[in-house]
């Protein structure tokens, strides 16, 4: 991994982001609307009624008082905030959000720290009055202030964030793969695979993912609880018992990979069962091939399903039928970039160059014009240039586009042809201008998040 200015998260940052205010523009909207913008601490009274909202907005079930506890015990690591209204019959706010300071593998093996957001609702009868609006904007502003340079999130529905700058920057694929037909023509690893429990799989996968996740921009450091989830270790989780556990170790007697699935029978076919595959972790090549082949290879299974995978996955070319596997692509992970500076110097480039960025932003946090210039190694600096003049290839984009180019998912080219960017500036003799800022912007590696968060 490589070590950057900005670099990782330590645990006092992290308690100082949780113990941060709230945004006071935002209480001040809210308070005129008679509601009260608060945080609220995960071992008080409070945490019941907000966690009862988060699962009412969802359209969840009510909370037992196991998985309340169970949810207490393993959500220290968030900042929670709710909106109350004082009218309210409820002992429970109408509405919610929680987010901690996570670090974000981007291009070039380095991370940034990110404010991840997470368990948005509002109440069905407070909704539509720019309550949602408040509390996004508001976390903006407060990871801003508090110098955080980057926000991330997962979404329920696809229109909700583009307004406040966030950009999808990391598709997730799912597959459905027909097992019989896939064929597979892949490696086999000389290492073995053993069934594990789950407690074992609980203990592996969090060392096994800090050993892989810089090595694919797009990823995150997973919230501990996530791995109980994975795992089904988690006590007041449902259907845990089907959960099956396996690691992959290689022929020097190292533990490079694990995955956890469960099988669904079919009662009238049984040679038809479904696989799902809630997570694979693998370090190594061989893991990836010798993981991926065990599953593939089950008996009794037709087909293995599994999703947040990335866009380019070897797998498809292990496998003899491509057309054997139905592969579906969405939005999956989204960025929002709060400090231009600090997130593009984090990163690394395609290709050398210089480009100016006239960014816009519709809250006003990341506009400006910045002059970046990446040499023969692909490391970027930048520079805000003011009202400075500055020659070179100009791009004119949005804090939003900015940010879905950032992770490498999208290239400036496909932009620019859907009308999100407009690049202009004379070319080099070689390249004409976009060809240059799409080469500068651009990266190998489609970028991936494997969970939800
Ligand atoms: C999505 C949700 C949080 C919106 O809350 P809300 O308070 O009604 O939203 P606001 O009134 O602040 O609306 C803010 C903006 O988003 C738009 N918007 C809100 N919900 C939308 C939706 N489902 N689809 C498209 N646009 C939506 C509004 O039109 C408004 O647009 P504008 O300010 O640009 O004119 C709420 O409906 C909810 O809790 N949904 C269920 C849980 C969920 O899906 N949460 C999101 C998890 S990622």
């Amino acid at each position: 991994m490589r070590e950057t200015t900005y670099g990782r998260v330590g645990e006092t940052e992290r308690a100082a982001f949780r113990a941060g205010p709230v945004d006071g523009e935002s209480a001040e909207r809210l308070a005129a609307n008679g509601l009260d913008y608060r945080r609220l601490a995960v071992d008080s009274d409070e945490y019941v009624g907000w966690l009862q909202s988060v699962a009412r907005g969802f359209q969840d079930g009510e909370r037992t008082a196991e998985q309340i506890a169970a949810s207490r015990e393993r959500s220290g690591y968030r900042r929670l905030t709710g909106v109350f209204d004082p009218e309210s019959p409820m002992d429970a706010p109408v509405a919610t959000i929680a987010s901690w300071l996570g670090e974000l593998t981007v291009p070039g093996e380095a991370m940034i720290p990110s404010c991840a957001i997470s368990a948005v609702t509002v109440a069905p009868t407070h909704r539509r009055k720019g309550v949602a609006r408040a509390m996004l904007e508001g976390e903006l502003r407060a990871a801003h202030a508090a110098g955080v340079p980057m926000a991330m999130l997962t979404v329920s529905e696809s229109p909700l964030y583009g307004r406040y700058g966030f950009a999808p920057a990391a598709a997730g694929a799912s597959w459905r793969i027909e097992t019989k037909r896939a064929g597979w023509i892949g490696p086999q690893p000389a290492g073995r695979i053993d069934f594990i429990s789950r407690e074992r799989v609980r203990e592996l996968m969090p060392a096994l993912h800090e050993r892989v996740r810089h090595r694919r921009a797009g990823e995150i450091d997973v919230p501990h609880s996530h791995w109980d989830g994975f795992a089904g270790t988690n006590p007041a989780a449902e259907k845990t018992a089907e959960k099956r556990a396996v690691q992959y170790t290689d022929a020097d007697g190292d533990v490079r990979g694990a995955a956890v699935y469960a099988v669904r029978e079919n009662h009238d076919d049984f040679t038809k069962a479904t696989v799902s595959v809630h997570y694979l972790l693998a370090e190594t090549d061989d893991a990836y091939a010798a993981l991926w082949r065990f599953l593939l290879e089950l008996d009794l299974v037709a087909e293995v399903h599994a999703g947040e995978l990335s866009v380019d996955e070897p797998l498809l070319w292990m496998i003899a039928d491509q057309r054997a596997a139905k592969v579906s692509v969405r939005d999956h992970q989204y960025v929002r970039i709060l400090d231009v500076v600090a997130a593009l110097e984090t990163r690394r480039y395609g290709g050398p160059g210089a480009l100016v960025l006239d960014v816009s932003d519709p809250l006003g946090i990341a506009a400006g014009r910045y002059l970046l210039e990446v040499d023969e190694s692909g490391a970027g600096r930048v520079r805000a240039l003011g009202g400075e003049v500055a020659e070179g290839v100009t791009v004119m984009l949005g804090v939003a586009e900015l940010s879905a180019t950032y992770l490498g998912g999208v290239s400036l080219a496909t932009l620019a042809a859907a009308g999100r960017v407009t690049v202009a500036g004379a070319g080099d003799g070689a390249s004409d201008p976009l060809t240059i800022a799409t080469r500068v912007l651009g990266w190998h590696t489609a970028p991936r998040l494997s969970i939800w968060y």
